[in-house]
């Protein structure tokens, strides 16, 4: 049943990086969903550290964070190095860019304001100037992702069941997210009555961060375990798998939390259809193909310790990639807000990229 009357906008509550009272505001994502706690940033050392640590995570939302991180940085260097700060500001972008490696929407915000800082006469206050470009980044998004609910959910026949991964939500993003938008307006249109997430091990951002928005919004949504996956799909419950990126290669090869691949590869022999969805900032098209593209590793306790315990005994190793990379072949369409791309290919995506 198609519902009407319903806005695809309706589901777009919740926001994770705030710019208020002249600091950066960020919803603390290691604690949700047990605790909504708010932290506060004036210090862009503190920002890069907010975003090693997953204080804030998910490629859009570490771009507008650090964003924002060159804002105080600039303040800051300004205020302390006068005149001589668009010399010194360097270390702070290096380090901000530094912060995580795979969602190149980090890099690509922090060389937008670099270019804006490079065109600054040094003499005057850089914040306004930065700060305006910052909460555009931030606009543009939101704005992106609105259109790209649109043009996924339009994609999907009515009344079908999806299967995401990890969170690509409001709190991975400006607001409303990516893959969690075109779930937000695939729900409002009635294209999606079925939502499913896998919890994704170890930090169960589907669990703690997907239910938890969804929840919110009284949208609902089952849980499985990450192994559930392909035997949810052998069901015939699910017509979509539906994911976002942290970055997506000139050929269509899409890096994404580590489990993306394994859910392509299940999608594709089961005939369940697999989406991509992420802005225009997350494709790169300096890397060729996925195998461009670096793969964060995090430390071995993600996934030796859980909460506080231990679960492996002395003496075990971990190894601990948190993203792969899903080839061009086994996608059926990368949304953005440019337009779908079908079956990518290195020709469409430079055709969409150049729209
Ligand atoms: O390690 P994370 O939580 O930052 O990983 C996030 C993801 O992999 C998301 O799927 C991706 O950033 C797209 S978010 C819109």
């Amino acid at each position: 049943m198609i519902k009407t009357g319903v806005s695809v906008f309706s589901y777009d509550n919740i926001r994770a990086v705030e710019w208020e009272e002249s600091r950066l505001k960020l919803v603390d994502q290691r604690v949700l969903p047990s605790r909504i706690k708010n932290l506060f940033f004036d210090e862009v050392g503190d920002v890069a550290n907010a975003i090693s640590d997953m204080v804030v995570r998910g490629a859009p939302a570490i771009g507008i964070t650090a964003a924002y991180g060159v804002v105080l940085a600039a303040r800051d260097r300004f205020n302390s190095d006068g005149v001589n700060w668009k010399k010194t500001i360097g270390k702070d972008l290096d380090l901000l860019k530094a912060s995580r490696p795979t969602a190149v929407n980090l890099a690509w915000a922090v060389d937008k304001l670099a270019q804006i800082i490079a065109g600054l006469d040094p003499a005057n206050d850089p914040e306004p100037a930065l700060l305006e470009v910052a909460t555009q980044i931030h606009a543009d998004d939101i704005a992106a992702n609105h259109k790209m609910g649109q043009l996924g959910a339009g994609l999907i026949a009515p009344a079908s069941g999806v299967l995401t991964h990890c969170n690509t939500g409001a709190l991975a993003t400006g607001g409303y997210g990516t893959a969690l938008g075109v779930i937000r307006a695939g729900y409002a249109s009635g294209a999606i009555t079925d939502v499913y997430a896998d919890e994704t091990r170890p930090w169960l951002q589907g669990a703690r961060l997907t239910a938890w928005e969804l929840v919110q919004e009284n949208i609902p949504v089952t849980l499985i375990a990450d192994g559930a996956a392909a035997f949810l799909m052998k069901q015939g419950k699910v017509q979509w798998v539906i994911v976002g990126s942290d970055r997506i290669a000139a050929n269509g090869d899409v890096a994404n939390k580590i489990g993306t691949y394994s859910a392509a590869v299940a999608a594709r022999h089961h005939g369940v259809k697999f989406m991509v969805v992420a802005p225009a900032s997350t494709v790169d098209m300096a890397c060729a193909s996925g195998a461009d593209i670096p793969i964060e590793t995090r430390g071995q306790e993600e996934l030796l310790v859980c909460g506080d315990q231990c679960v492996a005994p002395d003496g075990a190793n971990a190894w601990n990639p948190v993203f792969d990379v899903t080839p061009a072949e086994l996608v059926d369409a990368i949304v953005t807000e440019r337009g779908v791309v079908e079956n990518p290919t290195a020709e469409k995506m430079a055709e969409m990229m150049a729209n």
